[in-house]
């Protein structure tokens, strides 16, 4: 049986990383977030007071830096130059500066070869911005997901709330909006549905539900193509 690959896109607090790692063990695949890659990138410019806003610096900020989506056992976690910085990168300040570091073209790129190798046998659900669009265009399956803005915020709201953090639902309404402009305006790889992508609308579904309509669409597609 050929391996296939499930591109899932779409803005903040869509639901793309809670989806995608359900619906990754549904079908037995693999996950990969490739946002945790720019945020941890973020964070090692910050604990370096590197430039963000410097490509040339960035660039070579990456070159030098051990960039892993598991650990030293094969265990979950990202790490950084061997440092789990899995709870650091979802950080505000690093949430706050992700969409700089992934606006420079000399990122995306080296970002986009790391990740097609990542899915370059097949069987990996990969959520992004650019994944239907750049990493994946042959993608087998591409979902859009998306979400109202209130309903987005209200998400990361209740997150913070559930952490015990002193949260601030218009204040995390304002930097949704603003992360969502520069990843849609930017010149590079721009947060955009796929003309092949199938969009859901979450803002009135649970997790089970969206996570159950795109097992469906995926079978189906999938079918189709045998
Ligand atoms: O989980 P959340 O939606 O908050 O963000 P994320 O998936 O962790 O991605 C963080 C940031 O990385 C995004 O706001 C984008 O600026 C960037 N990103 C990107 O440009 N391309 C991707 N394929 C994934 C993330
Ligand atoms: O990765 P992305 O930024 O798109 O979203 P996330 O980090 O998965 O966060 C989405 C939040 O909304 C999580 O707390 C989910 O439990 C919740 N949620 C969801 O993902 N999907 C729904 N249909 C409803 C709620």
């Amino acid at each position: 049986m050929t391996k296939w690959n499930l591109a899932i896109d779409g803005p903040a607090g869509a639901g793309k990383s809670t989806v995608a790692k359900r619906v990754a063990d549904q079908l037995s695949m693999v996950y990969i977030d490739t946002g945790a890659m720019y945020r941890a990138l973020t964070w090692l410019a910050l604990n370096k007071d590197v430039n963000i806003h410097d490509e040339a610096e960035m660039h070579h900020l990456l070159k030098e830096s051990d960039i892993r989506l598991r650990g030293p056992e094969g265990e979950e976690g990202i790490y950084v130059n061997g440092t789990n910085v899995s709870k650091a990168i979802r950080e505000p300040q690093v949430t706050n500066n992700v969409s700089y570091t992934a606006q420079h073209a000399a990122i995306r790129k080296e970002m986009l070869r790391k990740q097609q190798l990542l899915a370059a046998e097949g069987g990996t659900v990969m959520d992004g911005r650019d994944i239907g669009t750049a990493v994946l265009p042959n993608a087998e399956v591409k979902i859009f997901l998306t979400a109202s803005t209130d309903e987005r915020a209200k998400r990361r709201y209740e997150e913070e709330i559930a952490k015990g953090m002193d949260s601030d639902f218009e204040k995390l309404k304002k930097e949704i909006a603003e992360r969502d402009k520069i990843d849609s305006e930017r010149t590079e790889a721009p947060l955009k549905k796929a003309s092949d992508a199938v969009e859901l609308d979450t803002t009135e579904l649970t997790v089970d539900e969206a996570v159950n309509k795109i097992c469906l669409i995926a079978e189906k597609r999938v079918d189709a193509d045998e």
